[in-house]
């Protein structure tokens, strides 16, 4: 069932037979271009959940205005088979103009943590996405709701806002779907020529590098130590940092951290992320 509006949201979940009491919903939010990351967390949705929702929006609200927005891969024919194959209950697939009203004003907030690490490199852009997950939050009123933690900045920011808006959906993390070699699968691996996908390797590289070791300082030096051997990699950034707050962490740091990078391999931007236990 594909829908593009609000009415058909209220009345797919009244055939569902979800909310009070009855049936569970699950959604995942995605911009599309489906691939097997995205699948795992439709999986995951319906290991926790009755039925699975998936909406499919590229949200204009979070690419700033040197971004990929209209380049983003569009596959919408694709994606429907995608879901019709994992068992999806429910497609939400807006157009911009649906979802936001040309006079909008009001927004959330990403605080302090919008404005670090990836929000440094991209101002707003967790204000998009956060504004964006609370509209669809609101749309389709699911139980839960899945994130990978390919993007554990968003996903840490999702959690905050959750708790600090008192929204009342449980947000479930989904681990990181990798290719053999070990690339993050990503909806942007498609513009990456063979040569440019060799070079993209040394950020997962770099990444397991660190996380081999055991002393904050051995880990970021580890780690940079790949990075800088691949100089067609421009690098935005390489932290250590606490998963729920993505504030560095200090060199007597203990327990749980995220070792996250980001970097331009050509005109592609790629990030992605591991957890360390230190
Ligand atoms: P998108 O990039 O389409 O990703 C949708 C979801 O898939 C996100 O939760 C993302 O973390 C997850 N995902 C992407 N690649 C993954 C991988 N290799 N393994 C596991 N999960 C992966 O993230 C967004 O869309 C948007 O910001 C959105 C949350 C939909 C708001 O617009």
């Amino acid at each position: 069932i594909v829908t593009r509006d609000r009415a058909g949201l209220v009345k797919e979940r009244e055939t569902l037979g979800v909310g009070a009491g009855g049936a569970t919903l699950g959604l995942v939010p995605t911009m599309g271009a489906l691939h097997e990351g995205h699948r795992s967390l439709l999986r995951l949705a319906h290991e926790k959940a009755d039925h699975v929702a998936v909406s499919i929006f590229v949200n204009p609200l979070q690419f700033g205005p040197a971004e990929d927005y209209s380049r983003y891969p569009r596959t919408f024919d694709a994606d429907l088979e995608v879901c019709a194959e994992e068992g999806v209950s429910l497609v939400f697939a807006p157009a911009p103009e649906d979802m936001y009203l040309p006079d909008r004003q009001v927004g959330v907030s990403a605080g302090r943590m919008g404005a670090i690490v990836e929000g440094e490199f991209r101002p707003g852009h967790l204000d998009g996405v956060l504004t964006v997950v609370l509209k669809l939050f609101n749309l389709v009123r699911p139980d839960l709701a899945v994130f990978g933690q390919k993007d554990a900045q968003q996903l840490a920011m999702i959690r905050r806002m959750v708790a600090d808006l008192d929204v009342p959906v449980s947000i479930v993390g989904a681990p990181t779907v990798r290719e053999p070699d070990g690339l993050a699968l990503s909806s942007r691996n498609r513009y990456l020529s063979r040569d440019d996908r060799a070079v993209a390797l040394a950020l997962s590289r770099a990444l397991a590098a660190g996380a081999a070791r055991r002393t904050p300082e051995e880990v970021r030096r580890a780690a940079r130590a790949v990075l800088a051997a691949e100089p067609a990699l421009a690098v935005d950034y390489l932290v250590l940092v606490h998963p729920a707050t993505f504030e560095e962490v200090g060199d007597d740091h203990s327990g749980e951290a995220i070792l996250a990078v980001a970097a331009k391999v050509g005109s592609t931007r790629l990030i992605d992320n591991v957890t360390v236990t230190l």
